[in-house]
């Protein structure tokens, strides 16, 4: 709960207005304008959302100018060292780190959710091969309140957490599937043996026709993958969920509308776009073509997985990830590996820019990870699903906090209309 100590002055053709300004625990305090329309007749405008706070949350924390991420208060380099993502997952959605005994219980009820309804098959099989896995995952998603009839009261709080823990299991069943439809060969089921980092790598590349091992090595670097990309705040696909979700529509639904969002090459498809770009530049002489082009304002291109709307520092998702990069590529021996160098010079030449360094672009989450996601076998076109696997779990954790937040009404912004005034109907034979 935010403290409430003092108000701010607002004067407005004469006449003054209080406000009261709310102090977090940490970061930049807010005055709370809820009643500036009711009091003064004028709506605040901030079409990006770049000044506003829309709620009170105890998830995540992230200082821009610091470079410093905490989910629930821990560092996301310590949590991406020490921890893993079912105990990060367990943190996001209840607060704390788990007992021992909470975060075996906790790994139990999610494998035990992984599989999917065997008729969603019929589902999958509605798209056609070439379908983006993003357009499946959220045709999917959605589907599942068709299917879970029993998770989709939001008024019901074990309603809410079986929908928590379906979502968190299922989704990378759901994206492995996605996956294999897409390149034509068979379901692989989720196996309860395996861990989830695990258990995903196995659905993705394991096939009937014989036993498959994942590295283990590969698993650990997924499971970082995934602990790195599972919170951030008020994130645009985050606030398109708390938004759906403060309409009181289902879960499933919320979080189809936030694989939507997150879709978005601005946003989680940064990822899938950074690498592309990467293989077009392709070798690092090219890359004074890319920064002039990134740097001209009449040319729409601009360095993909560069730049934050919070971060004007490195992204510290960015730091571990390119550590890991080079782990994962290390053990694959393909250090060498002319994406990764054209990255590293990129980054490398735009850090030493004028136009980056006064804009405060720096990397981030998205630059390396399609660099390590490229070298364990997968398409770009599953870079993307693989974030909402991990974003699933932010998503759930903040529409669970809206939906207990007693402040949390409809979200219903307002305009600044700028459009025709009222005019009469002119009927066709006089226009
Ligand atoms: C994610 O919000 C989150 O937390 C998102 C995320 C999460 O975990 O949920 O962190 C995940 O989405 C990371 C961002 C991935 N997107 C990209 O990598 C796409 C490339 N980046 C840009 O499109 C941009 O940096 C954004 C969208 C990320 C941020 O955009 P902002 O905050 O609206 O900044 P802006 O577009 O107003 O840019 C400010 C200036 C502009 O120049 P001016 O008009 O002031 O002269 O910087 C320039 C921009 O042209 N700029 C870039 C640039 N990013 C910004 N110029 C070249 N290349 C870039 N990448």
């Amino acid at each position: 709960m935010t403290k409430t100590q003092r108000t701010a002055t607002l004067t407005l053709d004469g006449k003054s207005y209080e406000f009261p300004v709310h102090t977090p625990v940490v970061g930049p305090e807010a005055f709370d304008i809820g009643k500036l329309y009711a009091e003064a007749d004028v709506f605040t405008f901030d079409p990006s959302f770049t000044s506003t706070a829309s709620c009170e949350s105890t998830i995540t924390y992230i200082d821009g100018d610091k470079g410093e991420l905490l989910y629930r208060g821990y560092p996301i380099d310590q949590l991406a060292e020490k921890s893993h993502f079912l105990e990060v997952c367990y943190l996001l959605l209840y607060g704390e780190l788990p007992t021992a005994t909470e975060l075996e219980d906790f790994e139990n009820r999610v494998t035990r959710h992984t599989m999917l309804h065997e008729q969603m098959q019929n589902f999958f099989r509605g798209f056609r091969r070439d379908a983006h896995p993003m357009a499946t995952m959220v045709g999917v998603v959605g589907a599942m309140s068709a299917f879970y009839h029993d998770s989709t009261d939001i008024g019901d709080p074990w309603q809410r957490e079986v929908a928590a823990i379906r979502m968190i299991a299922k989704m990378p069943t759901i994206a492995a599937w996605a996956f294999k439809y897409s390149i034509g060969q068979p379901f692989i089921y989720p196996r309860n043996d395996l861990d989830y980092a695990t258990n995903f790598l196995h659905m993705c590349f394991a096939t009937p026709c014989e036993s498959y091992e994942v590295d283990p090595i590969l698993a650990r670097a997924m499971d970082r993958i995934m602990t790195l990309h599972a919170d951030h705040e008020q994130n645009a696909s985050t606030s398109t969920v708390r938004l759906a979700g403060s309409s009181g529509a289902n879960p499933f639904a919320c979080i189809a509308a936030g694989i939507a969002c997150l879709w978005g090459p601005a946003h989680g498809g940064a990822n899938q776009a950074c690498l592309e770009m990467l293989r077009e530049i392709g070798t690092p002489d090219r890359i004074p073509e890319y920064i002039a082009r990134a740097k001209d304002k009449d040319d729409p291109f601009r360095l993909m997985g560069f730049g934050h709307r919070v971060y004007k520092n490195f992204d510290p998702r960015a730091k571990v990830m390119k550590q890991s990069a080079d782990e994962v590529l290390g053990l694959l021996g393909i250090e060498n590996n002319p994406t990764l160098q054209v990255a590293t010079e990129l980054e490398r030449i735009a850090l030493e820019d004028d136009y980056f360094r006064d804009k405060k672009l720096y990397p981030n989450v998205d630059f390396y990870s399609g660099i390590i996601l490229d070298a364990m076998g997968f398409p770009t076109s599953m870079f993307t699903p693989i974030f909402a696997v991990s974003r699933t779990v932010g998503w759930i954790a903040q529409w669970k906090e809206m939906i207990a937040d007693p402040k949390q009404r409809i979200g219903r912004p307002r305009q600044l209309y700028i459009g025709a005034p009222h005019r009469d109907y002119v009927e066709v034979e006089n226009r």
